[in-house]
């Protein structure tokens, strides 16, 4: 696989959309209006995966800085377990901790397996159960991570000035 990151353009958003629909339940996944909402925030940043120009993910924040939310990420069935989520979730981070952000919220269906160890895996501690989050009848947890304070360019840590 030859997995190149990228940040999003308009002319993605149809393949977004389908992805989005097949990776959630009806219900959970994202309207075209509610996806193009999320999109379009002045303070939304969202990075996609191609592979061979076909894409195979995408991640999808909000950022009010320290603070930031994680609106989705959405690996294509086939793709997953191959890092493409690693890669995704490494990008945006660092364009999150570039802009000062320090807190990073999502949510996660407490049934989503997959989900809720690829997120442990990356960090990210279960803070609180939201009790009938989804459809008005499935819980979630709210998780967090905490990200590392951002090293400033050319001051090597502990050097004095
Ligand atoms: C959750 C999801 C994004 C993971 O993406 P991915 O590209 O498969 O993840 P990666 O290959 O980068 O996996 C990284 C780590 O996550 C964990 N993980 C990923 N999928 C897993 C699974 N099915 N079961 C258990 N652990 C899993 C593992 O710890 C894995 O590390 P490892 O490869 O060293 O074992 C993907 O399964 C997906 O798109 N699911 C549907 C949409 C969804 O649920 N999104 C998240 C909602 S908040």
């Amino acid at each position: 696989m030859a997995l190149s990151l990228r940040s999003y353009e308009p002319h993605d958003f149809s393949a977004l959309h389908k992805l989005d629909q097949s990776c959630f339940p009806p219900g959970i996944s994202y309207s075209k209006t509610a996806l193009r909402y999320f999109l379009t925030l002045p303070s939304a940043d969202c990075v996609v995966a191609t592979d061979e120009n076909h894409i195979v993910g995408f991640i999808v924040s909000e950022e009010n800085p320290p603070l930031a939310h994680i609106i989705t990420l959405d690996v294509s069935e086939k793709q997953r377990q191959r890092g493409v989520g690693t890669a995704l979730i490494g990008k945006l981070e660092s364009n999150l901790a570039a802009r000062g952000v320090r807190s990073i919220l999502l949510e996660t269906a407490i049934d989503n397996e997959a989900a809720v160890a690829f997120w442990q895996r990356h960090g990210y501690r279960i803070e609180a159960v939201l009790k009938r989050y989804y459809l008005g009848r499935l819980d979630a947890y709210e998780m967090r991570k905490i990200l590392p304070p951002a090293r400033k360019a050319g001051i090597p840590s502990g050097e004095k000035f």
